[in-house]
């Protein structure tokens, strides 16, 4: 695997290559980067995978400084994956100068849920993902369904300005105890972590319920929130969407739904869902 730090160094290293499988991560992988790695490559060839902890997508008081970063052993495990070339630029090499061009999604996807509770991230992840696409070039990106919102955004942001990339979606990797895997995980007490699967679990009773013909969605996302908040957890919402727009449902609309969930336990926000 090559490990390239520069724009143009990795332009002359990719010069034709017209295939090429893109995964970007902000590093601190885990098995559920590396399943995006291997998805990538069923789909093209080769496999470049990114590392760049993206300050524009951090609020002031969100976790930049301390988001763990790990690059040697990031790069242990990327080279055991079927990873050619590794992109990882500095703060100087992708924002030499300050980003003053952005890419702001639609309000009525980009400023809901994780939108709502995280403004700007969503600028923040677009502005860094085109730019890292215009850098790379690839025919395919990876993303991670863990982060639905996030995928559903890159999705409509690539049809709409037209971008020649094709948006792949990798299923949540868990641990066994239904935990979707997380760099923010390690951030957790034993305590805490021992607690943090019941957001799995919430969301698994919220289907359960759907399922079996509940209509009253508002009461099952209310009832969710309550259940995490006696269990000591701090829920930013309980959200049941239909999965082509994350928006409500109509009373009685048989559309398919996503369950999602943002919650603090501790000092640690997880965030989840579940397709219905
Ligand atoms: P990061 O949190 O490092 O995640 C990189 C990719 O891995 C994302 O597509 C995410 O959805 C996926 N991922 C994370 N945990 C996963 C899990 N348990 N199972 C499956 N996929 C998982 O998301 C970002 O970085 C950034 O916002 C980025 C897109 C790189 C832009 O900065």
């Amino acid at each position: 695997m090559r490990v390239i730090q520069h724009i143009d160094d990795l332009r002359s290293q990719m010069h034709g290559q017209n295939r090429v499988a893109f995964v970007p991560t902000m590093g601190n992988l885990h098995e559920g980067h590396l399943s995006l790695m291997r998805l990538a490559a069923k789909h093209g060839d080769p496999v470049l995978a990114s590392i760049f902890v993206n300050r524009l997508q951090f609020g002031p008081n969100e976790d930049f400084e301390k988001y763990p970063r790990t690059f040697e052993s990031d790069c242990d495990k990327l080279e055991k994956e079927d990873v050619y070339v590794l992109f990882a630029p500095t703060e100087q090499d992708l924002y030499p100068e300050p980003q003053m061009y952005r890419v702001q999604p639609p309000t009525q996807l980009g400023d809901i849920l994780e939108g709502e509770f995280r403004p700007g991230f969503f600028q923040g992840v677009c502005t860094v993902v085109l730019k890292l696409f215009a850098c790379v070039q690839p025919r395919y990106a990876v993303f991670g369904k863990k982060d639905y919102q996030q995928l559903m955004i890159i999705r409509s942001m690539c049809r709409q300005l037209a971008l020649p990339v094709e948006v792949i979606a990798a299923e949540t990797v868990r641990d066994v105890d239904g935990l979707a895997l997380s760099s923010r995980n390690q951030y957790l007490s034993s305590d805490e972590r021992a607690e943090a699967p019941h957001l799995y679990e919430t969301l698994q009773n919220a289907r359960e319920k759907v399922l079996t013909g509940a209509t009253d969605l508002r009461t099952i996302e209310q009832k969710a929130m309550q259940h995490l908040t006696e269990r000591g957890w701090k829920p930013d919402y309980v959200a049941i969407r239909r999965q082509s727009d994350l928006l409500e449902p109509a009373i009685g609309e048989d559309v398919p739904l996503v369950i999602l969930t943002a919650a603090r336990l501790g000092g640690t926000r997880l965030i989840d869902n579940l397709e219905v």
